[in-house]
């Protein structure tokens, strides 16, 4: 039942629809009675033989028949005003309810969109409205919601694989802990002294992939301070750094490190360029590798670039790379035991910074990986 005042939009449309015809019917009525006002006095009266002159009786009747005729015309105008008022309100009635009916009928997608909307949680997110007709405004209102929806949905399916592989990864280390520890229970003759050390080699890895999910969560956080910082600094610490361990496996090294200045988390961006010449170091030619590191502060902020030789990539997979816990098919390295968070953390920083971070497969083979980020404007 409509409550006074309106509180649906049906109701206010109801009101606005019988408040128009009313205001409209009211305006009509009031010009059609003043116009027929006008044209019902003495004009309509013609006076027989009125051009001659009239003797004083004749003169009296014609005034006496004009008078009631005047009253009769009066009378039969504030009639038909009287019934066209009825009439008037009678319809007013009529147009609220087909109003009512009208604004229902309008307003019934809203209310599938409302229901729907309302049934949809996390557990159902793969539902949609799908709403049916012509392209107006409710449709491309509910097109709308669809693509919220989808990308709910990817993002939910995103975190809860996420959180499935990062359960598995953790698992791993402390399920191989477990294993070593019932060998050497079973085995009391087994040397002590392997056994430490192989525990600790798997204890380092667990920690290595727990700080590694810290660190995306603080990435994706934004909480850390920013400072002027330039890139090139930075490529030149982690080259310092990576060195003995390019060396060790025979890769060149090219640094042209121009200044890149932006701003950010020191830490951060450094652990940036560190996964990212860490990975063209690891994922390179098992033998007479290379790797060309550069910075610069191009046009559209400062972009740092390492490119690597290695394997040929499938340019397919590349852009996948980047998701927390890819790692490549094949691996060049059997060494290199990878958790593939060092992109998704180059990925999340990046992000953090305003930032991006695109990879290309490089022609004959290797990765050209490329992160930009605003020019620092202090
Ligand atoms: N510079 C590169 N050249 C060739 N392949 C690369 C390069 N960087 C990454 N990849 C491929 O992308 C995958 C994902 O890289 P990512 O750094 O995320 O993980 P990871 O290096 O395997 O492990 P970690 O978490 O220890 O870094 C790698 O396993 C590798 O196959
Ligand atoms: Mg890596």
């Amino acid at each position: 039942m409509p409550r006074f005042p309106p509180t649906t939009v049906r109701q206010r449309l109801t009101l606005l629809y019988g408040g128009l015809f009313l205001v409209s019917g009211t305006v009509l009525l009031a010009i059609a009675y003043l116009l027929f006002r006008r044209a019902s006095g003495a004009n309509l009266v013609v006076l027989p033989g009125a051009e001659t002159r009239p003797s004083l009786h004749a003169r009296e009747m014609a005034e006496k028949a004009y008078a009631s005729s005047v009253e009769r015309n009066t009378d039969l105008l504030h009639q038909g005003l009287l019934r066209s008022v009825i009439v008037l309100a009678v319809m007013t009635v009529v147009s609220v309810a087909l109003g009512w009916l009208v604004a229902g009928r309008v307003l019934r997608p809203l209310r599938v969109m409302t229901a729907t909307t309302r049934q949809i949680s996390e557990r159902n997110l793969d539902q949609r409205l799908s709403l049916p007709g012509p392209h107006d405004e409710l449709k491309e209102l509910a097109d709308t919601i669809d693509g919220l929806l989808a990308r709910l949905q990817a993002h939910v399916a995103e975190q809860q694989r996420f959180a499935a592989n990062a359960s598995h990864e953790l698992r791993t280390p402390l399920a191989l802990t477990q294993a070593m520890l019932d060998v050497a229970r079973n085995d009391p003759t087994r040397d002590d002294g392997d056994l430490v050390d192989r525990l600790h080699e798997v204890n380092t890895r667990a920690i290595d992939l727990t700080e590694a999910l810290l660190l995306l969560g603080r990435a994706d956080q934004r909480s850390f301070t920013r400072e002027p910082v330039d890139l090139s600094l930075l490529a030149e610490e982690a080259g310092e750094t990576l060195l003995p361990l390019a060396a060790e496996r025979g890769i060149a090294v090219e640094t042209a490190a121009d200044p890149a200045p932006t701003t950010g988390s020191r830490a951060l961006l450094l652990q940036l360029v560190t996964n990212l010449l860490d990975n063209a170091i690891a994922h390179n030619l098992p033998a007479g590798g290379a790797v060309w590191v550069t910075t610069a502060a191009g046009p559209g902020g400062a972009v740092l670039t390492v490119e690597n030789t290695g394997e040929e990539l499938d340019a397919d997979l590349v852009p996948t790379l980047a998701e927390p816990f890819r790692r490549g098919a094949e691996r060049v390295r059997a060494d290199h035991a990878g958790v593939g968070l060092g992109l998704a953390i180059v990925k999340s920083i990046a992000v953090a910074h305003d930032g991006a971070l695109t990879l290309a497969p490089r022609p004959g083979g290797g990765l050209r990986a490329t992160v930009r980020l605003p020019a620092d404007h202090v």
